[in-house]
């Protein structure tokens, strides 16, 4: 496809409604009539369907042989679609009726109409070379509803009833079986129109949510109200986009008006009220006379003729034309003759001459609703009203979308209200109302702000909707969520507001910003361009411009160059919604294109970006390639989103079939992801399969190479829990490997890496000797093995040296080792090395006497490594932390770090690897710090028995002389003494002097002690 397919869509994908309406009985009666009598009978059906479906701005799409098919909502989008094909049905219904009646007398024939309503999304579009036609699921089940209704009525799905409930009257008929759905199907029967005429109405008798904020929106208001008070009426607009609260704050105060007795009268037009012509504006004048839907004719004159005259007794000549204005003409009295125009000049007259009457003292207040919507009659009487109030004491208030551009002189600035949506205050205060304070629900409102803009109706609409799918659990105020709140789909109602809004932008301003949704959040002007197919920036301005004043996108940055963003993802998730998959695909295709060709400079930032494009755009070669490209990006540093990225490669690659390349990605990226699981977790029976798939695939591919690594990683990486001898045999088969595939990276990298087994096993001689070995290997080069397991090995090789120095008891070698350690570990950009380093670096101070200096040195370095996300080297950095709160006796602080270390160690790898025994006694000394040696003693106690079952001979005597120490401090000073002389051994055993000598000291000091 190339860019010019692009700009001419075949079909969108809409939400609509669709109506079936077929006339009963005709059939088997055709044989029986001349078939031009019969064709003029069914031709009066049919009239009488397709005019009630245009009355409402509806489209035939076709018509059945003996009915019609009608969609509402397509080709543009009516944000009440729902509620127009109601009203078509009832007229339909009616008309039907009549019409029925009438051949029934004449022809003594008998028909009846059914009709059958759905709402949801249809592809819509031309077909061939046919004409604009609705397509999908939803046609069929509205077709299924028509054949399931009785005569004479019309059936509506629940998709389509809860649009229009409220508005209309529904009778619920329950759950029918339906061919060609999975569920049964809720089926309700029209029965008449409700009494909610705006939503608004609905909310109300839904039951408002508290009223939030909207303070100084409010005084601007009052201020006008006291200045109509003192004879200095005015108009005020409230202008915002649907849903931010225009009729809520305008309903608010005229309720303030109505507690302080000020009289209210309240109009509103409707969205498929222009076409009746005044109707607001009749609305308004009867509530202001006081008339009654049943008064008798000649008393909605009396009472016309009553207030006018009160007012202004000079009215009374005008009286005829008001009294035929409003639909009760006097027969005594009728109406000179007047042409349409200076009829209403006339009747402009007399409402501004009512409005201005020196008589009315008191303030009065009239609401307009939906201007927007107004039929131009009614707006141009309104208009004549609105334009001069000075001077009378009427204050009128109206709203209207932004969209709207009065006919008529807005007076001056202030006048104007330009409502906001919600800040994240309100919209928390609103949350809570509408939810309720349970703490599952604390992170809710800043997703939800952030996803609706703060529009209330959008907020209100979400939580319902994730009530009715069940995330929240309990009632309203009062809810809990189930389950963590991601993406909870565009709730209908705020989906056909949306769309309408966007049906309403020019071809050229719709179609960029269907291109910007793909793009994402944000888009770089320059990229959005190339998405949609144009060359000229010239020719995306005038569209841009349109979007950003209709508040779709905001300019987000504009140097260097102006960026594009969605105000609110609702909107995106519309427009990206609303196309068809194979022009996503393309906008895709195209997105990363635009992406690799205009910032060659930024190729690895945005490797992951340019990775999902592809994907979506159905290209998954080139995505896997860039997906592997971003995951070795974000490497160690950033070990969670490499995770996923490597799943992704898995994914892709495996998609892809067989083929070289193909094959070593899906090898790669699962060693990748192994490579990981020891950093982040994963569950084991994942790592299995992934190990399964590796070996299968490196084997038929005869890739030994990646057999070598595996083998390391299977039955060598950190967090195993099987004897050590077994890590120690896997990983010498794993070195094996390595040389006999003779890749120079792999023999560095296993032997370095590897070497970590020997240490676990207590064999420090072996340990060096791995690592001096891997040192020798890589001869200076430090870019050999780098990123295979570990970022840098050389890092670690000197880092690892140092731990054994230390263990040895050579301080001052250990520091110089564990510096070189940090120093190759920053240079050559591997921050997981270097935080294992800086961890051993403050104990090293804590050694030396520095306490308060190791424990700010590992309290910088938890915070360096907090930022990894990497849980492995997290715990690490915990519990040296708390290592080091020993030297400064801050045991409680240091109990709560390593507890923390475990905690989140268990969490993330289901188990508490082979650091196991070194934490629990660090714990122990913790726990016998504050005076509870029994518990330490349990704690150390265990330590040393799962040190013997997993020969981790290297922690075994740390945890050893904690457990003498709790004895001790619970007073068994001959179990302290026994396991003393044990610690002793088991450090002699491995060379660890340091213990060897701290043992000694230990003895001297409990001698002391009793001898004292
Ligand atoms: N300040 C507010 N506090 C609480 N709820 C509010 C507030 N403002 C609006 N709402 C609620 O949000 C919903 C939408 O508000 P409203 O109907 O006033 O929007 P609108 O701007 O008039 O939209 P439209 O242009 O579609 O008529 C309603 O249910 C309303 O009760
Ligand atoms: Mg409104």
């Amino acid at each position: 496809m190339t860019s010019s397919d692009r700009n001419e869509p075949d079909g969108e994908r809409k939400h609509v409604t669709v109506l079936f309406a077929d006339v009963m009985g005709s059939m088997d009666m055709a044989e029986e009539r001349d078939p031009e009598e019969w064709r003029s009978i069914m031709q009066g059906f049919f009239s009488i369907l397709s005019d009630e479906v245009r009355r409402f701005e509806g489209t035939v799409d076709k018509f059945t042989g003996d009915g019609i098919m009608a969609v509402f909502g397509a080709p543009i989008a009516h944000e009440d679609h729902a509620q127009r094909a109601c009203y078509a049905a009832l007229r339909m219904l009616d008309e039907v009726a009549g019409y029925a009646a009438e051949l029934r007398r004449r022809h003594g024939l008998n028909f009846s109409v059914r009709i059958g309503i759905n709402s949801g999304e249809v592809v819509a579009g031309g077909i061939g070379e046919g004409d604009y036609t609705a397509i999908g699921h939803t046609v069929g089940l509205a077709q299924r509803m028509e054949a399931l209704a009785e005569p004479g009525r019309a059936y509506l799905t629940e998709a389509a009833a809860s649009l229009a409930r409220g508005y209309f009257e529904l009778e619920d008929l329950g759950e029918f079986e339906i061919k060609g759905a999975s569920r049964p199907v809720c089926v309700s029967a029209l029965t008449d129109v409700g009494r909610a005429r705006s939503r608004l109405d609905r909310s109300r008798e839904r039951g408002f949510s508290s009223f939030v904020g909207r303070d100084e929106e409010m005084a601007i208001l009052e201020a006008a109200l006291e200045g109509a008070r003192a004879g200095e009426g005015s108009a005020i607009g409230v202008v915002a986009e649907p849903g931010v609260g225009k009729s809520r704050l305008c309903h608010e105060f005229g309720e303030r008006c109505r507690a302080a007795g000020i009289e209210v009268y309240e109009a509103q037009a409707l969205a498929r009220g222009r076409e009746i012509p005044f109707m607001p504006v009749l609305q308004m004048l009867r509530a202001y006379f006081g008339i009654g839907d049943d008064d008798a004719e000649r008393i909605v004159r009396e009472k016309i003729a009553g207030r006018t005259l009160l007012l202004d007794p000079e009215l009374a000549e005008e009286l005829p034309l008001l009294f035929d204005f409003l639909g009760v003409p006097d027969p005594e009295r009728p109406l000179p003759k007047l042409s349409a125009e200076a009829r209403q000049r006339a009747l402009r007259d007399i409402v501004c001459r009512l409005a201005h009457a020196p008589a009315r003292h008191e303030p009065m207040v009239i609401l307009v609703e939906d201007l927007h919507w107004i039929d131009p009659g009614s707006e141009a009487l309104l208009g004549g009203l609105l334009e001069d109030l000075s001077g009378s004491s009427l204050l009128a208030v109206v709203n209207f979308r932004p969209e709207y551009e009065p006919a008529w002189a807005l007076p001056p600035e202030h006048c104007t209200i330009e409502l906001q949506p919600l800040g994240p205050d309100d919209t928390r205060a609103l949350l809570r109302d509408l939810a309720g304070e349970d703490p599952s629900l604390r992170d809710l409102a800043p997703v939800l702000h952030e996803r609706t803009g703060g529009n209330p109706f959008f907020i209100e609409e979400i939580v319902r909707s994730l009530a009715e799918a069940g995330s929240l659990e309990g009632s309203r105020g009062a809810y809990r969520l189930t389950c963590p709140f991601e993406d909870s789909g565009v709730p209908a109602e705020v989906q056909t507001v949306l769309a309408a809004r966007i049906d309403r932008l020019g071809p050229e301003a719709k179609r960029l910003l269907g291109a910007a949704s793909v793009a994402g959040k944000e888009v770089a002007e320059r990229a959005l361009l190339r998405i949609a197919g144009l060359d000229r920036p010239e020719q995306a301005e005038t569209p841009l411009r349109e979007l950003i004043e209709a508040g779709f996108l905001f300019e987000l940055e504009l140097y260097p160059e102006r960026v594009l963003a969605f105000r609110h993802p609702l909107t995106r998730e519309v427009a990206y919604g609303s196309q068809l998959a194979g022009q996503r695909q393309a906008g895709h295709a195209a997105a990363a294109q635009a992406l690799v060709e205009l910032n060659p400079e930024r190729h690895e930032e945005l490797a992951a970006l340019i990775a999902s494009h592809l994907e979506q755009g159905d290209e998954p070669l080139e995505a896997a390639r860039w997906s592997a490209r971003a995951a070795y990006w974000a490497g160690h540093s950033r070990p969670r989103e490499a995770m996923g990225l490597w799943q992704t490669v898995t994914r892709l690659a495996d998609g892809l079939g067989t083929g070289e390349e193909p094959e070593s990605m899906a090898v790669a990226s699962r060693l990748q992801q192994l490579d990981f699981a020891w950093r982040v977790g994963m569950p084991r029976e994942e790592q299995r399969r992934l190990e399964g798939g590796a070996e299968e695939i490196a084997e038929r591919i005869g890739d030994t190479r990646s057999l070598a690594l595996l083998q390391m990683l299977r039955s060598g990486r950190p967090g195993l829990e099987q004897r050590t001898a077994e890590w120690v045999d896997g990983i010498e088969q794993a070195v094996r490997l390595a040389d006999e595939s003779g890749d120079p990276h792999l023999r560095v990298a296993l032997r370095a890496a590897g070497a970590y087994a020997y240490l676990c096993a207590g064999r420090l001689d072996r340990f060096e000797a791995a690592l001096d070995e891997a040192e020798e290997l890589a001869g200076g080069d430090r870019s050999l093995g780098a990123g295979i397991v570990i970022g840098s090995p050389l890092a670690w090789a000197a880092m690892g040296r140092g731990i054994a120095k230390r263990d040895r008891g050579e301080i001052d070698e250990s520091q110089r080792l564990l510096e070189r350690g940090v120093r190759i570990a920053e240079e050559d950009g591997d921050p997981e090395t270097a935080s294992w380093a800086r961890s051993n670096l403050a104990v090293i101070q804590r050694l030396r006497n520095e306490p308060e200096a190791a424990v700010a040195a590992a309290r910088r370095n938890c915070e360096q490594t907090e930022r990894l996300g990497d849980v492995f080297s997290r715990s690490l950095a915990l519990a040296s932390l708390g290592s080091t709160l020993l030297g400064t006796e801050e045991y409680a602080a240091a109990l709560e770090a390593h507890e923390e270390a475990e905690r989140i160690y268990r969490e993330a790898m289901g188990g508490g690897g082979e650091m196991e025994v070194w934490r629990a006694g660090l714990r122990a000394e913790a726990l016998t710090g504050l005076g509870r040696a029994e518990e330490a003693a349990a704690v150390a106690e265990a330590a040393v028995g799962l040190a013997g079952e997993r020969e981790l001979h290297w922690s075994l005597p740390l945890a050893s002389l904690a457990l003498a120490r709790a004895r001790a401090a619970a007073g068994d000073h001959e179990g302290a003494l026994a396991t003393l002389d044990l610690t002793e051994l088991a450090a002699g055993r491995i060379g660890a002097e340091l213990i060897v000598a701290t043992v000694e000291e230990e003895r001297r000091d409990m001698a002391g002690e009793r001898a004292g």
